[in-house]
């Protein structure tokens, strides 16, 4: 243990990873396991002093009197409608948003565009990078078309500058990119640190509220994931958007994890292209675009994000193994939920998958949490196994339970009618999807996965809906 630590009885301690707080220093965080994400926390920890306590009394109103709830959310549009949908409706007045994602990803490039989109409504828009100079920051406008726009940008790492700016200004919409560059004087370590993002994501938020102007802070996010330094940033802010995508793939998915002020899971969906981020206003159709032939182990999956149908396709490939123990491979969902679903086809269906490898894929690098999927993932998973080509006009979506049993899922009828929608004539989907009325698609029921999978290892043979359900 360094000698630095020793005797500091009123020190706190935290973990840049997980933010968990300690009162002393330990070589690996006791909370998240990870090793030598421990320093030391200097100016934020130690407690109230006498002088350092309000004189006067808080300022409690009953709930009752506060006139301002009584009316809707005041919200200002960006004017990017995947935006705005994400944002719950439009950017909200004296919010704190943070944007996380993979460096690179495009999340300077995206604030970029709305912050164009919302000074054009003539509303004060302050751009702070404090990772590049104004001068890369006024190429990539180039870049997007974008040098006309009435953008201040400000090139500051130091917070109590951009908080005087702030002040000074007064901009209805700033955004700082990124909290891991702001340092603060009155903490004593470096930029980055677990202390020094807290503290300016602290007072920026406290700006955010006390003055009304909506702040963006972007968040780089770290190789498991999190947005890097402390998780605890997500819980000052009022909205936490992930900005995620594959590498190498040209589609963008801005999904909400929080928000205060309308839906979390909600997405919008982004193309990359070479004049900047476009909108996919309609992703169900661009995802499935590209579909090739029908072939063994794909189909459809009509899914829900947020508020949305999206059509998926999901991919799945079985082949003889040569190791000991297999590979299971995903990409795009949960490999619990798919070690489930595998034990569940082998426990109430006998289909084995011992011995095989097996790779599951989302296509287009969509990420999907839904368990919805499970059907899906299940007829794909089969159709790779017992080389079985589903028909092209079929949709699935349905919830497996581990007893075998297939559970009704939220939002039937937004799935099926963005199915119909979309030209898709069947759909193989719970029990009770028949009383979703006035919908021209051909409704396949089902009870348990044993009787879904003998349907569709008959389906060389063209059963129709009657036969299907006669047994639901
Ligand atoms: P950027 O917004 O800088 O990412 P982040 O702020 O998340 O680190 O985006 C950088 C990537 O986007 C870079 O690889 C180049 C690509 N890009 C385009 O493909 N087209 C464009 O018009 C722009 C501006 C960037
Ligand atoms: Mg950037």
């Amino acid at each position: 243990m360094p000698l630095a630590h020793e005797g500091m009885a009123n020190s706190n301690y935290s973990c840049s990873i997980c933010g968990n707080t300690t009162s002393k220093w330990s070589g690996r965080c006791e909370a998240c396991g990870e090793w030598n994400s421990i320093s030391e926390d200097i100016g934020l920890s130690q407690g109230p002093t006498k002088s350092s306590l309000g004189k006067s009394r808080g300022n409690y109103i009953p709930l009752g009197d506060l006139k301002s709830a009584d009316k809707p959310l005041e919200r200002t549009k960006c004017d990017l409608e995947e935006l705005d949908r994400v944002l719950g409706g439009g950017l909200v007045p004296a919010s704190a948003i943070l944007v996380g994602g993979d460096p690179g990803i495009g999340k300077s490039t995206l604030l970029l565009q709305a912050a164009a989109k919302f000074a054009a409504k003539g509303l004060k828009t302050l751009y702070l990078s404090g990772e590049e100079a104004t001068s890369q920051v006024k190429l990539r406008a180039k870049r997007l078309n974008l040098e006309e726009a009435q953008i201040q940008l400000g090139s500051d790492s130091n917070l109590r500058n951009i908080l005087t700016t702030l002040e000074k200004e007064r901009p209805k919409l700033a955004i700082i990119d990124s909290i891991q560059t702001i340092w603060s004087d009155k903490v004593d370590s470096a930029p980055g640190t677990v202390s020094q993002v807290r503290s300016a994501a602290h007072e920026l938020t406290t700006f955010a509220k006390r003055s009304g102007t909506s702040i963006v802070l972007v968040g780089h996010v770290t190789k498991e994931g999190q947005i890097a330094g402390p998780r605890v940033v997500e819980h000052m802010v009022d909205t936490v958007l992930y900005f995620e995508g594959e590498r190498g793939n040209q589609f963008r998915i801005l999904r909400s994890v929080k928000n205060r002020f309308g839906a979390a899971d909600e997405i919008g969906v982004f193309e990359m292209t070479g004049l900047g981020l476009q909108q996919v206003t309609n992703p169900s159709a661009l995802f499935l675009s590209s579909r090739g032939k029908p072939s063994a182990g794909s189909c459809v999956f009509a899914g829900i994000e947020g508020t949305r149908p999206l059509l998926v396709e999901i991919q799945a490939l079985v082949s003889p193994s040569p190791h000991s123990q297999p590979r299971r491979s995903v990409i795009g969902w949960d490999s619990s939920r798919l070690a489930m679903i595998l034990a569940v086809l082998e426990a109430r269906c006998e289909v084995q998958f011992s011995g095989l490898d097996v790779y599951l894929n989302v296509a287009g690098g969509l990420k999907i949490t839904e368990t919805a999927a499970d059907l899906a993932v299940a007829a794909a998973l089969i159709s790779a196994k017992e080389n079985i080509i589903i028909p092209e006009d079929f949709v699935f979506f349905g919830e497996v339970s581990l007893s075998g049993a297939i559970r009704s899922v939220a939002n039937m009828e937004n799935r099926l009618k963005e199915a119909e929608k979309l030209g898709f004539k069947k759909v193989a989907s719970p029990k009770n999807t028949k009383l979703v009325k006035g919908l021209n698609i051909e409704v396949f029921e089902n009870l348990d996965l044993l009787s879904f999978v003998n349907k569709i290892s008959d389906g060389k043979k063209k059963i129709t809906a009657e036969d299907h359900n006669s047994n639901v």
